[in-house]
């Protein structure tokens, strides 16, 4: 992390009083940690969105394991993709519904066309994909780290 700087931003008071709230809703007390994550939220998109960026991420599904062959669909694909694979953690959340949380970690395209095949099988009634870079690679420009 930098220095502090401080800065003036000009901004419409209507849109100030409900960036506010929706703050204060989320429990900022505190609007320039609430500006800092926005700020940072937009460059955690940005540099995720190279295919060929270096991501870390989650893959949360909810999936019913009584479906036909799920789970067993469900490690096949996540041997087939063992090497994005950090760790999983599963929960049992009652008499059918499974949770299941993957710690993900590969190029951002990789990722991605690996939590598209687990949330596309037949069964997965939810799933999504959260990607994000390191703290210490935050705002960094993307850096090539093989050679073609
Ligand atoms: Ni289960």
């Amino acid at each position: 992390m930098g220095k502090l700087e401080r800065i003036g931003v000009s901004i419409d008071s209507e849109l100030l009083k409900h960036f506010d709230r929706l703050s204060g809703e989320r429990g900022y007390t505190n609007r320039s940690e609430a500006f800092r994550d926005l700020i940072r939220d937009q460059l955690v998109g940005q540099q995720t969105t190279a295919p060929n960026a270096m991501v870390v991420g989650s893959i949360t599904l909810i999936y019913d394991h009584h479906a036909s062959g799920l789970p067993e669909k469900l490690t096949e694909l996540q041997h087939e993709f063992h090497a994005l694979v950090v760790s999983t953690t599963h929960a049992h959340l009652d008499h059918d519904s499974c949770l299941e949380v993957l710690i993900v970690r590969g190029r951002g395209a990789e990722v991605e066309r690996f939590a598209d095949r687990l949330i596309g099988l037949k069964g997965v009634v939810h799933g999504k994909l959260v990607k994000s870079v390191a703290a210490g690679e935050l705002g960094k420009p993307k850096k090539h780290t093989h050679k073609h």
